[in-house]
């Protein structure tokens, strides 16, 4: 095994020992397989290369201070992964499966979980994509569905600390009836150009608006958006967002400091009237906002004054991470643990 800065771990793909594999063919799923290879044979007719059949999920792995390793809400991650798999008309992963694919695959490479007290975890990529031929645009016959895991330090390179962010007006990530609902590789395609181009200006992450009216705050590049109130933590309820298994969590543990929470739409201009805002995501965990700049109206929001995360993003950042790591009681019984 090579030697690992586990401190300056990127969010970025790094081999590990082993993937695992199962093939649905003729109707059924075959067994799961183990791989060390990182590369997949695959026809070039496959219905995931030409017309996006193809979805992902995203999930991690934590080492406590005990040793032991604990994946943050697998069942949830299963559960989405059938919700994509039926907007892209795709053969479902049974829950079951998925939870024993993730489970091998992590037990497979569990010298690469990294040390407690760096901040980083394990990744883990679960992949589900269309392998069978096709040339009419149709649903393949045959399906692939892989994970692979890879150690990883945050998503934004500041950490827990506060970023910018730019409002996207110009382009939308999904349509309002579209797949933004579903983990669908198409939906991060089309964010790549607005993203670029907010990198080159010194943003983290877009903000995205819904895309019919322009008025109403989607989500973050790969992550939701909450805004804290008062005692309110606001989330905007839309159907062409991902349902955050983060936010959910998060929005639990609101309600455990005895906070209100609302889903609702939520009016770009509210962004004046919030204490603090977030980003939240697996990758991203919470990340705090401190500017955030509409070019469609040139206003400019700003939070964190002093430089620092809120307090509330703050409490809640320290929960979830508590609960991850196992240095708090998983009351809601979010975590399983690995032998
Ligand atoms: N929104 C998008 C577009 C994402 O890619 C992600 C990442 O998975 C999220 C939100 C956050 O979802 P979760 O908390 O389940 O990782
Ligand atoms: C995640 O948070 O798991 C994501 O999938 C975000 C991004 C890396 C696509």
């Amino acid at each position: 095994m090579q030697n690992i800065d586990w401190g300056e771990l990127p969010f970025a793909y790094m081999k590990t020992d082993y993937n695992v594999r199962c093939y649905f063919q003729n109707g059924k799923w075959g067994e799961l397989e183990i791989s060390s290879s990182e590369y997949l044979n695959l026809h070039m007719a496959a219905t995931s290369l030409h017309y996006g059949q193809e979805a992902f999920e995203g999930l991690k792995a934590f080492k406590g201070k005990d040793g032991k390793i604990r994946i943050f809400r697998l069942d949830e991650n299963a559960k989405r992964l059938e919700s994509s798999a039926s907007g892209l008309l795709m053969a479902k992963v049974p829950g079951d499966l998925f939870e024993k694919a993730v489970i091998k695959a992590v037990e497979l490479n569990k010298d690469f979980v990294p040390p407690f007290g760096l901040g980083a975890s394990l990744y883990i990529r679960p992949l589900l994509i269309g392998s069978g031929a096709e040339v009419g645009v149709k649903a393949a016959k045959e399906y692939l569905f892989l994970v692979f895991v890879t150690p990883v330090g945050p998503y934004f390179k500041e950490g827990f600390k506060p970023v910018d962010l730019f409002i996207c007006r110009d382009f939308d990530r999904a349509a309002p009836l579209g797949t933004g609902n579903i983990k669908a590789g198409g939906n991060y395609a089309a964010s790549l150009i607005p993203t670029n181009l907010a990198h080159k200006d010194g943003y983290a992450a877009i903000l995205y608006l819904d895309a019919k009216e322009k008025k109403y705050i989607d989500e973050c590049g790969p992550a939701n958006f909450f805004g804290i109130k008062g005692n309110k933590y606001i989330t905007p309820d839309s159907k062409s967002i991902l349902p955050s298994i983060t936010n959910k969590s998060l929005m639990k543990l609101a309600e455990d400091m005895g906070m209100e929470v609302e889903v609702r739409k939520v009016h770009v201009e509210e962004l004046a009237e919030f204490d603090e805002v977030g980003a939240c995501g697996t990758a991203a965990v919470i990340t705090p906002v401190k500017k955030i700049v509409d070019p469609g109206t040139n206003k400019i929001y700003e939070y964190c004054q002093d430089g620092n995360p809120g307090k509330i993003s703050t409490k809640l950042y320290n929960r979830l991470t508590a609960i991850q790591f196992g240095e708090m009681e998983d009351v809601h019984d979010w975590i399983r643990i690995i032998n």
